[in-house]
């Protein structure tokens, strides 16, 4: 089977943020000590994929560039292609045609946060399926916001609704979808939406008809946050503060996720960490290397 590729999807126009993102990406602002897209990335770096491309707006490329480079430093292949207009979700798979070269995808949101015990299991066994789609249905307390899961009496998907008034369950499809192959054909046959997109729930749809879909549900051990707006950015950078402090553990480093994957050794995992000398996030990722024998 052909490995499996990632794509951030980190595009989109962040007027919940404005004035911040008037000037600068919302994937790039912090959640406390590192760029929005450090989270996203190291989620599919934890799922084993090692070929990634990140779908940024044509005035932002730069800076993700600068940020990420081309992924060595991780032991990864980054790759950026342009969204020229954010029109949808699904548009995602039609730009990444090439880059996906009939391979199977993770696909993240560039501002989606993941936490939680199982993630890795939870990861490898979507990564496994090696036909259809998974995705994870997660219960929020708002979620007309989302897209939401229709589950009939036997607990089976009926259907996805996009912002639906009156929703049919509190389960929200989250950021992260796992499609095989057919992804990009499947997304040439979406639609625009009412509001113009092409709608990323159109795209599960035609999975779902087909009897293709998996709907995981990914339980309250985990957190699924918000960055999209003033609050939530602050209680997503709290959120991990509080951890890190605690535990004395990183959550969302690309450099950890690489060094435990045996991606970078020792001595690479150093000299990232000296690039970071001065601060907290050196200071970990040095003992790091010092307390592990590899
Ligand atoms: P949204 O939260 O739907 O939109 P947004 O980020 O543009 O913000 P706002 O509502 O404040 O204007 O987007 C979810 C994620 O998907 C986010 O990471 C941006 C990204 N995105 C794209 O990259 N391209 C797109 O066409 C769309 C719609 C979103």
């Amino acid at each position: 089977m052909t490995d499996r590729k990632g794509i951030i999807l980190a595009g989109g126009s962040g007027t919940r943020l404005y004035p911040i993102t008037m000037g600068v990406s919302k994937q790039l602002l912090p959640i406390f000590d590192k760029p929005m897209i450090y989270y996203p990335l190291s989620v599919l770096m934890l799922a084993d994929i090692r070929e990634i491309a990140i779908i940024t707006t044509p005035h932002d490329q730069d800076q993700f560039i600068r940020t990420l480079g081309d992924g060595s430093q991780w032991g990864i292949s980054l790759t950026y292609i342009v969204q020229d207009s954010p029109d949808g979700l699904a548009q995602a798979y039609l730009l990444a045609e090439d880059f996906l070269a009939g391979a199977p995808s993770a696909m993240v949101l560039g501002d989606n946060i993941f936490f939680g015990h199982g993630l890795p299991d939870m990861l490898a066994e979507a990564r496994r399926q090696p036909e259809g789609g998974t995705v994870f249905g997660y219960h929020v307390a708002d979620p007309e916001r989302y897209g939401v899961v229709d589950f009939d009496s036997a607990g089976t998907v009926r259907s996805i609704i996009e912002k639906p008034e009156n929703p049919p369950s509190s389960y929200a499809v989250t950021g992260l979808y796992f499609l095989d192959g057919s992804a990009p054909d499947r997304a040439r046959r979406v639609r625009p939406s009412a509001r113009g997109e092409l709608e990323i729930t159109s795209l599960l749809e035609s999975y779902l008809a087909d009897g293709l879909l998996s709907v995981k549900r990914m339980g309250r051990g985990y957190a699924w946050l918000d960055t999209g707006t003033h609050g939530s950015l602050l209680d997503a950078g709290n959120f991990v503060r509080t951890l890190q402090l605690r535990q004395g553990m990183q959550t969302g480093s690309p450099d950890e996720v690489a060094f435990q994957m045996g991606w970078i050794d020792k001595k690479a995992l150093l000299e990232r960490a000296s690039t970071f000398a001065k601060n907290d996030y050196g200071i970990h990722l040095r003992a790091l290397a010092r307390e592990t024998d590899h």
